[in-house]
């Protein structure tokens, strides 16, 4: 157990000790939960590693520990999920370095949307996907941290996300609409989005998803189709929420909800 994470947590609540008020200053108890689980996937980071950094908003806090580890003298080296992941290494001082360095990854530490009992998961919410699994495919080990909300029985009230080529979308779409009876293309304000790959993305509101690997093999099996949001098998190790505490796992056995 990791009492200093609960400690944080805690004083989200209004429970906070002496001389943690400043350092919990305008996070929300979710960001409270989010900076605990990246702090503790912060400490799996050993000297000499190469990591592959992810992507999101849980893993800004992950980078933020890890960057004052890095200021007091621990070697890393990390691989990016994005461009945003490339920002956020620059923020907190992580040295880059690119696919020609290496191809063999040490650990991967990356968020999720969702996380089902058999540890499967729903990602891409910030569109990152398929970085995001190119690097998480090339890793030893995979750590994903998750606060409370992201626990789900069962995956698919998050809107699944599939990367697909910008090449006759609109027909990749009939096909994804076979499966998935609400079909959206990402969208901002100035257009439709567009991946670091240069790619759309369509969200499709599942609802619940009963078998996510058959999911996977029959979207991935669509012409167009580049990569699915739906990770499966890729969990070496999750942290993640419960009763307020940074809690570790390593497979379905130490599941606590559903
Ligand atoms: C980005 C991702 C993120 O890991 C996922 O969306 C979780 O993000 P956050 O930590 O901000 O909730 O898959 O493509």
């Amino acid at each position: 157990r990791d009492l200093s994470c609960r400690r944080v947590i805690a004083a989200g609540r209004g429970e906070q000790a002496e001389g943690e008020g400043a350092m919990s200053e305008g996070l929300s108890p979710q960001d409270l939960e989010k900076r605990a689980v990246g702090e503790a996937a912060a400490t799996h980071v050993a000297d000499g590693m190469v990591i592959g950094l992810g992507t999101g908003s849980t893993v800004k806090f992950f980078a933020e520990a890890l960057g004052a580890r890095i200021a007091g003298g621990l070697k890393v080296r990390a691989l990016p999920t994005s461009e945003a992941s490339i920002d956020l290494a620059q923020r907190y001082d992580i040295p880059l370095i690119d696919w020609s360095v290496t191809t063999s990854l040490d650990l991967c530490v990356d968020g999720a949307d969702e996380v089902s009992p058999d540890l499967s998961m729903i990602k891409g919410g910030g569109g990152a996907l398929l970085w995001e699994k190119i690097v998480a495919s090339a890793a030893a080990k995979r750590i994903y941290i998750a606060d409370s909300s992201k626990l789900v029985a069962r995956l698919g009230a998050f809107p699944l996300p599939v990367e697909v080529v910008r090449f006759g979308h609109q027909t990749t779409a009939e096909r994804l609409a076979e499966h998935c009876p609400d079909v959206a293309l990402r969208a901002t304000p100035d257009g439709p989005f567009v991946t670091d790959s240069g790619h759309f993305i369509y969200d499709c509101r599942m609802g619940a998803i009963d078998d996510p690997a058959a999911l996977d093999r029959a979207l991935g099996a669509i012409p167009g189709v580049v990569e699915t949001g739906l990770f499966v098998g890729m969990v070496d190790m999750l942290i993640a929420v419960r009763d307020g505490e940074a809690a570790t796992i390593e497979g379905p056995d130490g599941v606590w909800w559903g």
